[in-house]
């Protein structure tokens, strides 16, 4: 008998996700991370943050928001994939639905920043369409990001 094969979807996060985001965090980045999991992101911003998950697994997560400005952004302030689902595409499947989003709210740009030494982020961002820089001080002084931009 053959075996469905699994199915991956997005859908937005309950606060049951968030809670196991918060206890996965560490383990998926390799060190202590769950600070940037904050609650606003949740409780003031869950509108904007999704989850992918195979069979009911969480496989990744995405949280961001699309800033109020004249001329908006859509912001990704975090993405994780489980490392037992890294490269199978979850990361861009969070962020194409993430722009599609963006687009519908009426964001002319997106954007995100990784710290220096965070390769992988910045292939993956590049492979994505979006342009690096290293900008210096940016996280104040002698705090340097790698800051992604791409035009919509
Ligand atoms: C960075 C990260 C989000 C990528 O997620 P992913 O689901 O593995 O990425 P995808 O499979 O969608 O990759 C899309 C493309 O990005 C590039 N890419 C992704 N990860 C890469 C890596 N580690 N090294 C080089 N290129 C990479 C590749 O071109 C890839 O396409 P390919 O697999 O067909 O070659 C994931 O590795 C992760 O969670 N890392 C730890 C947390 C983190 O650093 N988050 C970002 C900063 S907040």
């Amino acid at each position: 008998m053959q075996h469905a094969p699994p199915i991956m979807q997005t859908r937005g996060i309950t606060q049951g996700d968030f809670h196991q985001i918060v206890s996965v965090i560490d383990h998926w980045w390799g060190g202590p991370t769950s600070a940037l999991a904050h609650p606003l992101f949740f409780y003031e911003f869950g509108r904007h943050a999704l989850i992918v998950e195979e069979d009911g697994r969480m496989a990744g997560f995405l949280l961001g928001f699309i800033t109020d400005g004249e001329a908006r952004v859509g912001y990704v302030h975090l993405v994780g994939i489980d490392p037992a689902f890294r490269r199978r595409g979850v990361g861009r499947t969070l962020y194409e639905e993430f722009t599609r989003r963006a687009r519908e709210a009426g964001a002319v740009r997106l954007k995100a920043i990784t710290t220096p030494g965070n390769q992988g982020s910045v292939e993956f961002h590049k492979a994505l369409g979006y342009s690096v820089e290293l900008v210096p001080d940016y996280a104040g002084p002698n705090r340097a990001r790698h800051v992604f931009v791409r035009d919509l």
